[in-house]
């Protein structure tokens, strides 16, 4: 360490090396979010591996925080027509978020008001209902959650339909996913996402299609899974193939408000790792080898030409022909870096010019090292004709390799089962180390300390 970073306060210390920000903020093209840095340092106190398997934790989360919080249950274009329906389960509940006559959405606690039993069955599918009716006697209710129908009335002069609405969920629609929060009195998405739809101005969601969804059982906590995600600290050792034009230790790492953190990882730069550096040169030949395999065809750089600038020129006229759109104005890091919104407690969301991930992660039954993995795959929408629909999920197994989805591009699915192999090996650790906590570094890794805080804050009630 050297003098200057001795003279630094802690969190305060980066990688040697160009900054994600140095890169952007040379590019003239580059949009106002992505000049933003908010960084937060919350201490360097272990994290106790108690956060990832007391069962008594899980049930703290499960009321105080699952409760409050805003999650997506599907998108928009899963529910198209009247009585549309999907199920969204979280801990001990379940919501019907269903498309209403006149177009807009609600959701209903997918539960009976009679005794109590589920009215429609948790399967990730969903389907269409012209009434809710429970398939144990038969009380019904309509779209709106009116309770029109109860068999043997004579028996319940007790029961006044008119308060016997179904009791509604909190819904609201952003960037064309449907969100649910189970507290009344929570505050409103727009509120609780922050500066999110700000950043995503000119990234809209809401003009793309799902055009790829896997439903994965993983094997370990969910904030664990998550945290796979939340920094790229771990690339250099586990996903060590992309270190040759990926910045791995040089990412940046944002944090805004208490609900939503980024990180921008950038692409056609090398890690800071390698010693000798690569050339441009050899990062053009290690980014453009498996698409053009002949070196001729091979697009080719000018002199004093940059690899990363180079890519970007590609890209932006590959998916230009692609979508008949002019993406020439966009920067250089929304075309190709690894841009990545997180939104408490569980969703993350990557504008993606051609591919946008979306990830959402959940409790897997009551056993907290167990969790659930949506990930799905948005592209542009076509601009002739409609976009396809949404495709029904593929589900694997904890023990099924992401390279059993045809869907899933093969070099993701090796990185998404790097990852996976991380979880349970970590999981091992929770349980049998002799050391209880986890030491996190204090910037790469400050997302993860940022989550497992507003958690901690949720249960506590301070949020
Ligand atoms: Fe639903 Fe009886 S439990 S109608």
């Amino acid at each position: 360490m050297d003098d200057q970073q001795l003279a630094l306060r802690p969190g305060e210390a980066r990688c040697p090396g160009p900054s994600a920000h140095d890169l952007i903020a040379a590019d003239p093209h580059a949009p106002a979010p992505l000049l933003e840095q908010s960084p937060l340092f919350l201490g360097d106190e272990d994290v106790p591996f108690a956060n990832y398997s007391s069962v008594e934790l899980a049930r703290a989360e499960n009321e105080h925080m699952w409760s409050r919080t805003w999650q997506w249950a599907c998108r928009e274009e899963h529910i198209p027509n009247t009585g549309d329906y999907r199920i969204y389960d979280i801990g001990d509940r379940s919501a019907i978020v269903i498309r209403q006559a006149d177009g807009g959405i609600a959701a209903f606690h997918n539960f009976c008001l009679h005794r109590g039993t589920q009215l429609k069955p948790s399967t990730a599918a969903g389907g269409r209902a012209k009434v809710l009716r429970c398939p144990f006697h038969g009380w019904t209710w309509s779209l709106e959650g009116n309770l029109v129908d109860l068999p043997c009335q004579w028996d319940f002069p007790h029961v006044d339909r008119e308060a016997y609405d179904l009791p509604q969920i909190q819904v609201d629609t952003w960037g064309g996913w449907v969100f649910v929060n189970f507290d009344p009195a929570a505050p409103s998405l727009r509120q609780y996402l922050g500066v999110l739809p700000e950043h995503f101005a000119s990234w809209p969601l809401d003009d793309r299609y799902v055009e790829a969804h896997v439903l994965k059982h993983l094997p370990c906590n969910w904030k664990a899974a998550m945290e796979a995600f939340l920094e790229a600290y771990h690339v250099l050792e586990t996903h060590s193939q992309a270190i040759t034009a990926t910045g791995d230790a040089n990412a940046q790492y944002d944090v805004f408000g208490e609900h939503v953190s980024r990180f921008i990882h950038t692409v056609g730069t090398p890690s800071p790792h390698l010693d000798p550096q690569p050339t441009e040169e050899q990062m053009v030949e290690f980014m453009f080898a498996r698409r053009y395999p002949d070196a001729a065809d091979r697009p080719q750089l000018a002199p004093g030409g940059r690899a990363r600038e180079l890519l970007a020129t590609e890209v932006q006229k590959r998916l230009g022909e692609k979508y008949g759109r002019d993406f020439s104005h966009l920067s250089v890091s929304e075309t190709v870096d690894s841009i990545e919104y997180f939104v408490f407690p569980n969703q993350f969301f990557f504008p993606g010019l051609d591919k946008s991930m979306c990830y959402r992660f959940r409790p897997d039954g009551d056993d907290p090292s167990k969790s659930i993995f949506d990930l799905l795959i948005l592209r542009p929408r076509p601009l002739d004709g409609p976009a396809p629909k949404p495709p029904a999920p593929t589900e694997l197994t904890v023990e099924d390799s992401y390279t059993l989805c045809a869907e899933l591009d093969r070099g993701l699915a090796m990185v998404y089962d790097q990852d996976t192999a991380n979880m349970a090996a970590q999981t091992r650790g929770f349980k049998g180390s002799v050391k209880r906590a986890q030491t996190l570094g204090n910037y790469q890794e400050s997302r993860a300390r940022h989550l497992h805080h507003t958690v901690a804050r949720y249960i506590a009630g301070t949020i």
